[in-house]
């Protein structure tokens, strides 16, 4: 017999640190909440490759990074210790200065949401602002800077683009020390790239930042509506609030998605049902269950799964790519292990570089965390016939 065949199969297994396309790692990052009592310690730094400290303040009055006293302590450690478990993992400093969806402060007391409005507005707030940035991250071993302002409006949209333009001027003209590398620069922004008609400086966050992350989330409160909705839905067949609508848009208007990482939210809201015989999504609802803004942690709602006993399943909708959960009186929209790994196929079917978590202390022993980063590469499959 002359005839010989050879069958090749190449599996590309790929390591921990997942490539994509052989160049690009996997972003799999995440905040970590200074005010959310949760040890820097039991950060497991393994499942990620970049975690930000959450939150450095905006001095009103002179611009500078301001670190509440609070969490000073906090924030001096952060880097060496979430280096301890994974020494490649970068950390990095968040910024924040701004009033959540839910009107709620979550960086503390003292916010002032228009401290940035300000401070984009005028050139010599800007360059103290950077300055101080880029020398607070030095000074604490940061090894990259997040702006995480999620509510600018119209007219801070192009003051941010100019920020941008001379952030990553200062960054790149920086005296870099042996051993350090040039600091990472990446921004949240929102699922839609306009804000009232005017869209985000698009041209300017592509060519400044190391990468943005989407906030796909809070998208519908029990604060703020009278029927149940999905906070955090990757499809909607019935309405353009969705992520997927939202990513699809930034593409369409010149966002690379190779600049593009996806929010993933580690809470869900919980709504105080109208009627027991309607749970439907889109039901009548009163307002927030379970506490003041119905915002529960992962954790928390699967600890009030268990307790709540029989009758209480969530069910994961694949349609909307969600999970709910309904009892008589209360409904709940999260994202539990499903959730997640769907929407990190769909990270990998855009080309979407990674995940951001928000935030890490309501994951449950890290469920959320590994579905996220755990993906392999599937067994590439290659036959060759030689005759
Ligand atoms: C809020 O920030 C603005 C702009 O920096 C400043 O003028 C104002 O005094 C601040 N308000 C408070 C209460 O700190
Ligand atoms: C903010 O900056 C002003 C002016 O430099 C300074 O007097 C004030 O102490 C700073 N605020 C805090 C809380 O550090
Ligand atoms: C945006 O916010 C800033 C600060 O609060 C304010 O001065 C400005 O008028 C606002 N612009 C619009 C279009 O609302
Ligand atoms: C929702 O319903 C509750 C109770 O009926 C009411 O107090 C509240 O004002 C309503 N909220 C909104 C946003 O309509
Ligand atoms: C998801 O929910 C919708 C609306 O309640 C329902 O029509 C659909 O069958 C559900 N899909 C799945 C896959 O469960």
């Amino acid at each position: 017999m002359a005839s010989k065949i050879i069958f090749f199969f190449l599996f590309i297994l790929f390591p921990s640190q997942f490539h994509l396309c052989g160049a690009q790692t996997l972003v799999k990052a995440g905040y970590w909440y200074a005010s959310g009592e949760f040890p820097i310690q039991d950060i497991n730094s393994a499942l990620f490759t970049h975690l930000s400290y959450a939150f450095a303040d905006v001095n009103a009055s002179n611009y500078q990074l301001l670190i509440p006293s609070a969490s000073q302590q906090y924030f001096s450690t952060f880097p060496t210790i979430v280096k301890r478990r994974n020494p490649s993992v970068k950390p990095l400093l968040s910024i924040w200065n701004g009033i959540s969806a839910t009107g709620k402060s979550i960086a503390g007391e003292n916010v002032n949401d228009s401290v940035l409005s300000s401070m984009v507005s005028a050139s010599s707030k800007r360059k103290a602002f950077i300055d101080s940035s880029i020398k607070t991250a030095r000074r604490y071993g940061f090894q990259g800077i997040d702006l995480f302002w999620v509510w600018p409006n119209s007219t801070d949209l192009s003051n941010i683009g100019v920020l941008l333009d001379e952030w990553r001027a200062a960054i790149n003209s920086e005296q870099i020390q042996p051993g350090e590398s040039q600091l990472i620069l990446t921004l949240a922004i929102r699922y839609l790239p306009t804000i009232e008609m005017v869209s985000y400086p698009i041209d300017s966050i592509r060519r400044n930042v190391d990468w943005a992350h989407v906030v796909a989330y809070d998208y519908h409160l029990p604060t703020r509506e009278n029927f149940t909705g999905l906070h955090a839905a990757l499809y909607n067949p019935s309405s353009n609030v969705n992520t997927d609508f939202g990513i699809r848009e930034w593409l369409n208007k010149g966002m690379p998605p190779s600049k593009l990482v996806l929010g993933l939210p580690y809470h869900g809201y919980a709504w105080k049902l109208v009627s027991s015989q309607d749970n439907a999504i889109g039901a009548p609802a009163s307002g927030p269950a379970v506490n003041i803004d119905g915002s529960m942690g992962y954790k928390a709602i699967k600890s009030y799964i268990r307790d709540y006993g029989y009758g209480a399943t969530s069910v994961y909708n694949a349609t909307y790519v969600v999970n709910l959960l309904a009892t008589p009186t209360i409904w709940i929209n999260f994202d539990d292990v499903e959730t997640i790994k769907a929407k990190m196929s769909y990270v990998k079917e855009k080309k979407l570089i990674g995940f951001k978590a928000f935030q890490l202390s309501n994951d449950d022993n890290w469920v959320l965390s590994r579905a996220g980063s755990s993906r392999r590469g599937k067994p590439i499959k290659q036959a060759a016939v030689v005759a």
